[in-house]
């Protein structure tokens, strides 16, 4: 298979991190005999240096003409608190979501048994936590206009908007994954108090009948922070709005003992983005100290979604596990008195696992 594959490196750590996932893919092709076509493409404040836009006209063809796009970090701290900046980083990413329709953000939660004490939370509450998180990524209070100020400055106003439309499409969605998984789908909303929240709950109650093997569950949202700490095991799929789904993913990220493992797919209407949910930690950028994992378990995901090779997917995830088994891991998670990688000796370890793997007697799959 032909795998044509845009790059956006991004910004602080994302270049080095992308390049691990690149080389993973590499190894992924040559293994299974697949050729790999990469084209790479600015965005972020790289992008604004470059050509004063976060995200370009040029950057947006690539991704249109890719079959999926490979990202890696946004944001600088020069454009944070400063209200003068003008042009800001996010925004490249806020564009790109919403040009190339990525109307659902998919952020799977799993836990590695190696890093199970590294969780802020006891071992047996997290133990087997397995969920799906499903969150819309082009609507809400992201988008919803109008969003300002005041003439006088006094007042700042941001809107949240949601159609009908919008939400059946991402319900849908999730209870499509539902259903492949445990057949559980909880709505989270604050419905008590937001209108959006009521169309969305309404929609779900409309949409329940059409999907008799599932069991939806409804939670106000403060109800699901706290149940993801107390219960993380309580859920399968989680559905939800554009804010709440961002502050919640972070939360739920932290369960899994490290930021640093979390991939996410953004799907949508034209293409598919594969990124991590960490951000740009400019504060490393540039010592290859990183962590690649969630970068090369967004190549996974790409795998897996984009091209439906399930297979693939499953080699890449066995070589990390191999890697996070053996130690062979960046300082965020290594274990306590040993040696951490850096960046690229966690990427010359996965490769070489997945080399292994693939090169297996009966294991390569004919081109
Ligand atoms: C995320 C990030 C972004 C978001 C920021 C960088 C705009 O936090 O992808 O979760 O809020 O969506
Ligand atoms: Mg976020």
């Amino acid at each position: 298979m032909r795998l044509n594959i845009a790059l956006l490196p991004g910004d602080g750590i994302g270049p080095e991190i992308l390049e691990q996932g690149r080389r993973v893919i590499e190894a992924v092709c040559a293994g299974f005999g697949h050729v790999f076509e990469g084209s790479t493409g600015l965005v972020g404040a790289s992008a604004i240096e470059a050509v004063g836009d976060p995200y370009p006209q040029e950057t947006h063809r690539l991704c249109l003409a890719s079959d999926a796009v490979f990202f890696g970090a946004i944001g600088h701290p020069r454009y944070d608190n400063d209200p003068s900046a003008g042009v800001r980083p996010e925004q490249g990413l806020l564009a790109m979501r919403k040009r190339l329709g990525l109307y659902a953000n998919l952020r799977p939660v799993t836990t590695f048994p190696a890093l199970l004490q590294r969780s802020p939370l006891r071992s047996h509450l997290v133990e087997g936590a397995d969920f799906l998180c499903i969150r819309e990524l082009t609507g809400g209070l992201y988008f919803g206009r109008p969003q300002g100020r005041s003439e006088d400055g006094n007042t700042a106003y941001d809107t949240c908007v949601y159609t009908r439309g919008e939400i059946e499409r991402i319900l849908r969605l999730a209870y499509g994954y539902a259903q492949r998984r445990r057949g559980k789908l909880t709505l989270v909303d604050k419905a008590n108090v937001l209108a959006t929240s009521r169309l969305w709950r309404q929609t779900a109650r409309e949409l329940e009948r059409e999907y008799p093997g599932v069991e939806t569950e409804y939670l106000f949202v403060d109800n699901a922070a706290m149940r993801l700490i107390q219960a993380p095991r309580s859920f399968d799929v989680m559905v939800t709005e554009n804010m709440f789904g961002d502050i919640l993913t972070d939360e739920a990220s932290v369960i899994t003992g490290s930021l640093g493992l979390l991939p996410s797919a953004s799907v949508g209407l034209h293409t598919s983005v594969f990124e991590p949910i960490h951000g740009s930690y400019p504060q490393a950028a540039g010592k290859n100290i990183a962590n690649p994992l969630a970068t090369i378990l967004s190549a996974a995901l790409m795998f897996e979604y984009a091209f439906r090779l399930p297979e693939e997917a499953g080699v890449i995830r066995r070589a990390v596990e191999a890697s996070i088994e053996a130690g062979r891991v960046t300082e965020d998670i290594v274990a306590e008195g040993s040696r951490a990688c850096s960046t690229s000796e966690v990427g010359d370890f996965v490769c070489s696992q997945i080399r292994a793997l693939t090169q297996a007697p009966g294991k390569a799959k004919a081109p």
